[in-house]
């Protein structure tokens, strides 16, 4: 099934999810970093990030709904799908509230619950980064209808099962 919002030909959310998932990653790193070392730049650059990253992943949550509403009911994409959809909601709410306990710590560091809530989220996001490129790679989601080895540009116009 192609995606329904695309980006010069390609599926908009798949290029979108690299700043939730960069971002919201390494700011749980830095997290563990942190509690490692102490040091205070490292726990205010994961502030920062869980940030950019819960906006970047609010963004890329557009075009990845797009694409789920056009996924056909009662098929096993469609509830993969609702799953990863609704496990990232809750990534980014956990963040998001790990984000709001350190707004007015010392450099915005972490404190236990603000920590637990991003290991929680990080640890979640692996299961629904699996759930989607078992959505893409499995199901088919966003691939172009009739790709092969062979397909021409994408930008020809002519369709992905001619041969090059
Ligand atoms: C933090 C937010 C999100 C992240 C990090 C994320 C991550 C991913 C990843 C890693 C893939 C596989 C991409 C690939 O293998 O090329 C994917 C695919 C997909 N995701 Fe998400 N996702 C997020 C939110 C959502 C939401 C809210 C929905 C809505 C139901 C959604 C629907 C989809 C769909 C339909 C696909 C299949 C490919 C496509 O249609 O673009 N995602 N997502």
């Amino acid at each position: 099934m192609e995606s329904k919002f695309k980006i010069l030909g390609h599926g908009a959310h798949p290029i979108l999810i690299v700043f939730p998932l960069g971002l919201l990653a390494t700011a749980a790193i830095f997290d563990i970093i942190y509690m490692l070392t102490n040091n205070q730049q490292i726990a205010n650059a994961a502030y920062w990030m869980i940030a950019a990253g819960v906006v970047g992943g609010i963004v890329a949550a557009v075009p990845g709904f797009v694409d789920w509403f056009a996924i056909p009911k009662g098929t096993r994409a469609k509830r993969v799908g609702l799953i990863h959809g609704l496990g990232n909601d809750v990534v980014l709410i956990l963040f998001g509230l790990s984000w709001w306990l350190r707004r007015d710590t010392a450099d915005h560091a972490p404190e236990s619950v603000a920590f637990i809530l991003s290991m929680l989220g990080v640890g979640l996001s692996l299961f629904t980064g699996w759930l989607g490129g078992e959505l893409v790679e499995r199901l088919g989601v966003a691939v172009h209808d009739g790709a092969h080895l062979d397909a021409p540009n994408t930008l020809s116009g002519r369709p992905a099962r001619d041969r090059e």
